[in-house]
């Protein structure tokens, strides 16, 4: 049974790091790990972060080429939760609301998408434009859940590692897993009593 696989997709966005945060979540959890970044990964995540990109792949239990559409993933018959794209960039968007799926990335999420399984986007571009704004209500409308990786600041975040915390807590709560280092609102502290 694959229920507990989970197909991790990073596009060149700004922000790859917050892949390696969520993937090292993913396998404390105990659910098997695939990933897949496009070409703009690994050129966004070299110039964004200080890690090798092995530090990304080994973390993976099948780390695949983005061009290999002979990949298990590329087909409805692998079983899998469901896939979290982290970042996902505007052209992986488009990719994703048109059906354009030219990597093994967009058609994994195709596959997802087909089969009613779960897809989570985490867009990453500031501002967005009209026509992102569209292609996020059309994913929204395919069924895909939007979970910008957006600050915040009720759970006492200083840290860029706190916000990357709380984001990644955001995202496995949409699949009901729990995160030790996300720290939810438990109510106005200065309210109780009165
Ligand atoms: C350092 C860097 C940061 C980028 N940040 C973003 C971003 O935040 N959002 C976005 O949509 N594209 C961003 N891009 C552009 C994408 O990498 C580019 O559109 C690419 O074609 C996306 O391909 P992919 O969706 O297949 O990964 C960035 C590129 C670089 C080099």
């Amino acid at each position: 049974m694959k229920e507990k696989d989970i197909i991790l997709g990073v596009s060149g966005a700004s922000g790859v790091i917050l892949s390696y945060y969520l993937a090292k979540a993913i396998r404390e959890q105990g659910r098997r790990l695939h990933l897949v970044l496009s070409d703009a990964a690994r050129l966004t995540w070299e110039l964004e972060t200080r890690l090798s990109l092995q530090e990304l792949a080994g973390l993976a239990d099948v780390l695949y080429e983005p061009q290999d559409m002979s990949a298990e993933i590329a087909s409805g018959s692998f079983l899998t939760e469901g896939m979290i794209v982290a970042p996902c960039s505007m052209k992986t968007l488009a990719g994703i609301v048109t059906g354009y799926t030219d990597n093994l990335l967009l058609r994994a999420v195709d596959v997802c998408l087909k089969e009613g399984r779960k897809v989570i986007l985490c867009p990453r571009e500031m501002p967005l434009s009209r026509l992102h704004l569209k292609n996020l209500y059309a994913a929204a409308q395919l069924g895909c859940s939007i979970v910008p990786p957006m600050l915040s600041f009720y759970g006492g975040q200083e840290t860029v590692e706190d916000h990357l915390h709380h984001i990644v807590g955001k995202i496995l709560m949409q699949y009901n897993m729990s995160y030790d280092r996300f720290r939810p609102w438990k109510g106005n502290a200065r309210s109780e009593g009165q």
